[in-house]
């Protein structure tokens, strides 16, 4: 191993002590608001927003925020340590908004801008406490009476549509932008709540995961770790108000003094005329969005543009793969993190797949282990004495990392039910407690990690475990199909599930069911094979993944139950055949067996 690998290997580690160990030292305590003033101070009128045709440069959003935290000041309606909720799209306000409540030592809790009545409501409860609500003109609409019991209504609108809201830009044009003294965060203390950031819960309403001022700390430190300095102008295209946009992006420019190209939303046609036009070097990712581009039609000016750099998570190796060869050679940094988990890895090494490689220093500050999990269940599997048992390499296990003062889980505002769920006990000794990540992940010979499956993606059949992730890149090679979700279905008088595909053809292609049927036998041991196959016109997209899922999986395979055309694997024939009402019948029966 050479000197340079090591220290590539351990970049993330040396950033996290260099920036992150010595910062928490400083006194007075040094706050990510603190590294934006620095900036102000050394870059002054370089580039530090640009939003459609407007540009706002350090000096810009400091003389800004100054402006919104003096007039909420005059309005006399927040305290220094109070949470203000900002429910705002991509826009200047959105960063400038937050910095006013930086400077005014309160916390501020991030809502989705999507979201609507009756999850609105939730999320504000959710941070009880939420004296001030601060809104952008499009979100206005949606705000109704019954918030304005709970919350004080500010719009970054000049027109209003109703008395109980006020205009907070007509507030802030007529007030000073004279700095904000800084005694008024004298009381913020490394473990106040910084950001709530709200996770989407599997029951539909939102979790907040509460970021504390050391956790935000710590964010400053992922881009900067990934070599991206001051020339760098960093193309923001996800929602501020998620993690990927906001304590990647948005701290991560902070901590560099780059350039957001910020954008309200993404689009896959603009993506790479924007990139261009504004010279962007690095772009996010979360999901799909790479596959959103893969799909977009060819041109031949795809491989021009000067972006050196994606960084991001959940991409698919089939889709890594087309990404690069169609967009020419960009650094793919994929990481694992969540928002409240607390241990994370990132692939400096750009090996397809991964999520990042193993090492002895990372294990040893951030204990973390795989452990065996029963997917039927539902839960980790227990040895004699009632203790987890980690699995050996080259197997999937749930990952599973120790709360410690340098790596703590801080949980769920007000909801400390789903905090304890997060927690796992008596993991290797009794009396230990661990952060349950919910997420199987498997590492290989090399020490490379992979992520293989949030939990309940996995289901058990014949008594093996099948990640459905595995098996939709599987299929999602046949190059007549576009997209593959994969599940498992339960099939009355039968253990466990077994495993169904829901797939969406590529415009103007047919399914091959023989080519099919030799795919996934050369590729899928027997009982991971999806023994049935759904074809779906469209995809409901306003669904979440999740939700999808459980849908495709509550309709199972009975052909009466949709009009979409339902194949079934038919081992006697070798070949993928229509699944009729009667072979539906003869496989309840067990005539047919599965
Ligand atoms: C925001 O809310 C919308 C609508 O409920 C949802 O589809 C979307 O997934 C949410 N985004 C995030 C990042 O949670
Ligand atoms: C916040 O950060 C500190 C580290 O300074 C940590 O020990 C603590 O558990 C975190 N959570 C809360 C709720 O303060
Ligand atoms: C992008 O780079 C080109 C060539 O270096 C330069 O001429 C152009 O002005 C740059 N555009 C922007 C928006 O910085």
């Amino acid at each position: 191993m050479t000197i340079t690998f090591i220290i590539s290997q351990h970049l993330w580690l040396f950033f996290f002590f260099f920036f992150f160990v010595s910062r928490r030292r400083r006194r007075p305590l040094f706050l990510a608001l603190d590294r934006f003033l620095e900036q102000v101070e050394t870059r002054p009128n370089k580039a530090f927003i640009v939003f459609e045709n407007k540009r706002f440069s350090f000096k810009d959003a400091d003389r800004e925020s100054n402006r919104i935290a003096n007039a909420l000041r005059v309005a006399s309606v927040l305290r220094p340590g109070d949470t203000a909720v900002l429910f705002m799209q991509n826009e200047p306000g959105f960063v400038f908004c937050w910095l006013a409540l930086a400077k005014l030592g309160c916390a501020c809790a991030l809502l989705n801008s999507s979201i609507r009545a009756r999850s609105l409501i939730a999320s504000v409860r959710c941070c009880r406490g939420a004296s001030v609500l601060i809104a952008s003109e499009g979100e206005k609409q949606t705000l109704s009476k019954e918030l304005t019991g709970l919350t004080r209504i500010f719009i970054t609108a000049e027109e209003l549509r109703s008395s109980h809201m006020r205009s907070l830009i007509r507030a802030a044009q007529e007030s000073s932008d004279a700095d904000v003294p800084q005694t008024l965060r004298a009381s913020v203390s490394c473990t106040s709540p910084a950001v709530y950031i709200y996770t989407s819960g599997t029951t539909g309403l939102h979790k907040a995961a509460v970021i504390n001022q050391t956790r935000l700390l710590a964010a400053l430190a992922v881009l900067a770790s990934n070599g991206i300095t001051d020339s760098d102008v960093i193309y923001v295209t996800l929602p501020l108000y998620h993690t990927a946009g906001f304590l990647v992006g948005f701290m991560g420019s902070i901590e560099t003094g780059s350039t957001i190209i910020l954008r309200r939303k993404f689009s896959a046609s603009q993506f790479w005329d924007e990139c261009r036009a504004h010279n962007v070097t690095v772009i996010q990712y979360i999901g799909e969005v790479l596959r959103y581009l893969c799909n977009t039609p060819q041109r031949t000016s795809d491989k021009e543009h000067a972006v050196r750099l994606a960084i991001g998570n959940g991409l698919r190796s089939d889709v890594w793969r087309e990404f690069l060869k169609r967009f020419g050679h960009i650094q793919v940094r994929e990481f694992y993190a969540s928002t409240e988990g607390n241990v994370g890895f990132v692939n400096y090494a750009g090996k397809i797949g991964a999520v990042g490689r193993v090492s002895f220093l990372h294990k040893k500050l951030f204990p973390y282990a795989l452990v065996q999990y029963d997917t039927e269940r539902d839960e980790p599997v227990r040895n004699s004495r009632g203790l987890c048992v980690e699995v050996p390499k080259g197997q999937t296990g749930l990952l599973v990392s120790k709360i410690t003062e340098i790596a703590p889980f801080v949980g769920y505002a007000q909801n400390e039910q789903q905090t304890e769920k997060k927690r796992l006990r008596d993991v290797f000794k009794h009396g230990d407690v661990y952060f349950n990540s919910g997420d199987l992940l498997k590492i290989d010979h090399d020490n490379f990690i992979y992520f293989q499956d949030r939990v309940g993606d996995t289901f058990r059949w014949k008594g093996e475990n099948v990640a459905t992730t595995e098996v939709s890149d599987i299929i999602s090679m046949l190059d007549f199909v576009e997209e593959a979700n994969v599940y498992g279905v339960r099939v009355p008088g039968h253990e466990g599930r077994i495993g169904m595909a829901a797939v969406k053809l590529m415009d103007g292609m047919e399914f091959e069911c023989k080519e099919t049927f030799d795919h996934v036998c050369r590729f899928l041991p027997v009982y991971a094979r999806p023994r049935f196959i759904r074809i779906q016109s469209s995809v409901d997209i306003t669904a979440t993944f999740k939700q999808l899922k459980l849908k495709l999986v509550e309709a199972g395979f009975n052909p009466s139950m949709t009009t979409d055309s339902l194949y079934f694997l038919c081992e006697p024939e070798r070949t993928y055949v229509s699944l009729t009402p009667s072979i539906y019948q003869q496989i309840l029966s067990h005539s047919i067996k599965l």
